[in-house]
């Protein structure tokens, strides 16, 4: 059963406070974004959920493109160290980009990717991410908008893996600590 999985020692955020949320940030983007067209870039593939449910609560017309960089692949620590494995289809020279993250743990793969972003010119550059661990920050990067902040729990679900698994659970969860340690 997705809502009782063995591996989840508890639920973190259940999936209405999820929805209830994210049709907030819908309302704020939407606003921040009256009169333009954003390009959403998601970042694969943990945020492709809430990248999702995020388009329906927006209310200005807007474009979609997805990025791929390395993630942990099955360490829950981050290296510091970033890798493009798929770019966007299109240039984003002159447009107003809003980067849609799942969650920011050190910082590393945001900054990374915010100044190589910058370096292509867009019009503007944005980020909202659903979950944040501030006390893991190792670099600073300037989110504009933030869903939840957590505590230092490896979580899984709504999009968030661990080694490919859980992205299906409709909340965040924080993973059990045998199957990881
Ligand atoms: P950062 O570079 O340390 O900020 O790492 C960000 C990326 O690490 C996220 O986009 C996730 O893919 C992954 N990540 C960090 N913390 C977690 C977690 O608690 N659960 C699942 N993935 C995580
Ligand atoms: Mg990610």
């Amino acid at each position: 059963m997705k809502h009782n999985h063995p591996d989840v020692a508890k639920i973190l955020i259940d999936a209405d406070t999820l929805q209830a949320r994210v049709q907030e940030l819908g309302a704020a983007i939407s606003a921040a974004y009256a009169g333009k067209e954003p390009l959403l870039l998601s970042v694969l593939k943990g945020s492709i959920i809430f990248m999702a449910d995020l388009m329906r609560a927006l209310t200005v017309p807007h474009a979609i493109d997805f990025m791929a960089v390395s993630s942990y692949g099955a360490a829950t620590e981050s290296s510091g160290v970033v890798r493009i494995l798929k770019d966007l289809d299109k240039p984003i020279e002159g447009r107003d980009v809003l980067i849609v993250e799942d969650i920011i743990d050190s910082g590393h793969t945001l900054k990374y990717l915010r100044s190589l972003l910058l370096a292509r010119k867009p019009a503007s550059l944005r980020i909202v991410t659903l979950l944040s661990k501030p006390a893991r920050r190792e670099v600073d990067v300037p989110v504009d908008w933030v869903g939840f902040e957590i505590p230092d729990e490896f979580v899984i679900g709504y999009g968030l893996d661990y080694d490919e698994r859980y992205r299906d659970l409709p909340y965040i969860g924080v993973l059990k600590a045998h199957v990881y340690g």
